[in-house]
């Protein structure tokens, strides 16, 4: 009998629900000698384009209440760096290997994902579409859905492996978004990814971060992004891995409830790298307490739901 906390998350198989969130493990080399490996399900690595981004003018990362603001600006080494001496690092990673997978234009996504088709290190891929798209002047690839399904259907034909598509949280309606990335051959949504936000410094009358504008993650977010996660699957029934805010057993549960099927740590492991491993033996006791067959059992059993 598999394990009760083992999970199918858009056609990987998961070992535990958890998975390490893009750009909170770098390329899979920070990080995970802090974390216990055991723990995870998957790791997602930090975004990559077709050609090296430097990313944004520091400070990048601020405080903010329940949570941080980042304007890495998805910094990167680029693919060829990425598939010479980023990937052979992670030969002995006892996980699964997601490689999310950012770009300009849906041509740069397309020749990326092509590229590590062939990879055999890399399990699935995330595309993050939240980048903004230069030839629709700056709109990110997920405002638009029509434009967001041909993307996903361009990458969709350049590989066989599961494809996640990570979804913005500022949208004006996420159903037509998550319909149009299931259409174009997404085999999961992750949703989502962080909140616009910035700081003032109030001494210095100024921005806190280079950039000025940035993403808001951590616990602030996790409302925002329970209830997408609970519309969403609603909506479609789609495979969901939940992101925003998961810092312990009983936000992985909210999600799970919600309709998500795996949940992504990311900024909870920067005060606490044990995270992970806390989840997962939270999630088994109360599994046993309950006496469910295992997690999958719950995904979208939300008691009382009138929405
Ligand atoms: C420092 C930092 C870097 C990030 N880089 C990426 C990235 O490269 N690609 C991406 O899709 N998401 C990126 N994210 C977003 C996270 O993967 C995650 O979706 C978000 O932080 C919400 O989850 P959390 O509250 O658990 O951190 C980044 C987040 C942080 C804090």
């Amino acid at each position: 009998m598999s394990a009760p906390t083992s999970v199918t998350a858009g056609r990987l198989e998961l070992a535990t629900p958890v998975v390490l969130a893009s750009g909170c493990a770098g390329y899979g080399d920070e990080w995970l000698e802090l974390v216990d490996l055991d723990a995870l399900g998957a790791v997602v690595l930090k975004g990559v384009s077709r050609e090296p981004w430097p990313g944004n003018a520091p400070p990048r990362l601020a405080e903010a209440p329940a949570g941080v603001i980042n304007a890495v600006g998805l910094e990167n080494v680029g693919l060829d760096v990425y598939v010479r001496e980023k990937l052979p690092a992670l030969d002995d990673l006892p996980c699964k290997v997601v490689a999310n997978v950012v770009g300009k234009a849906a041509g740069e996504y397309r020749d990326v994902v092509a590229a590590l088709d062939g990879e055999g290190r890399v399990d699935a891929l995330e595309l993050n579409v939240s980048c903004p798209n230069v030839k629709a002047r700056g709109a990110a690839f997920c405002a638009r859905a029509k434009g967001l399904r041909a993307l996903v259907e361009d990458c969709r034909d350049e590989t066989t492996k599961p494809l996640w598509v990570k979804l913005a949280p500022m949208v004006t309606d996420i159903i037509p978004v998550a319909k149009a990335a299931l259409d174009g051959g997404a085999d999961a949504l992750t949703i989502a990814n962080t909140v616009p936000a910035m700081a003032i410094d109030a001494s210095a009358r100024r921005p806190v971060l280079g950039n000025v504008y940035g993403g808001l993650s951590g616990p602030a977010i996790r409302p925002i992004n329970l209830r997408l996660v609970h519309l969403v699957y609603k909506a479609t029934g789609a495979d969901i891995i939940a992101s925003g805010g998961v810092d312990g057993w009983e936000a992985a549960v909210a999600y799970v409830l919600a309709g998500a099927r795996a949940v992504q740590v990311g900024t909870a492991l920067f005060d606490n790298p044990a995270a992970p491993a806390e989840i997962v033996a939270g999630l088994d006791e109360y599994i046993r307490r309950e006496m469910f067959d295992g997690l999958s059992f719950l995904v979208g059993k939300l008691r009382g739901d009138r929405a």
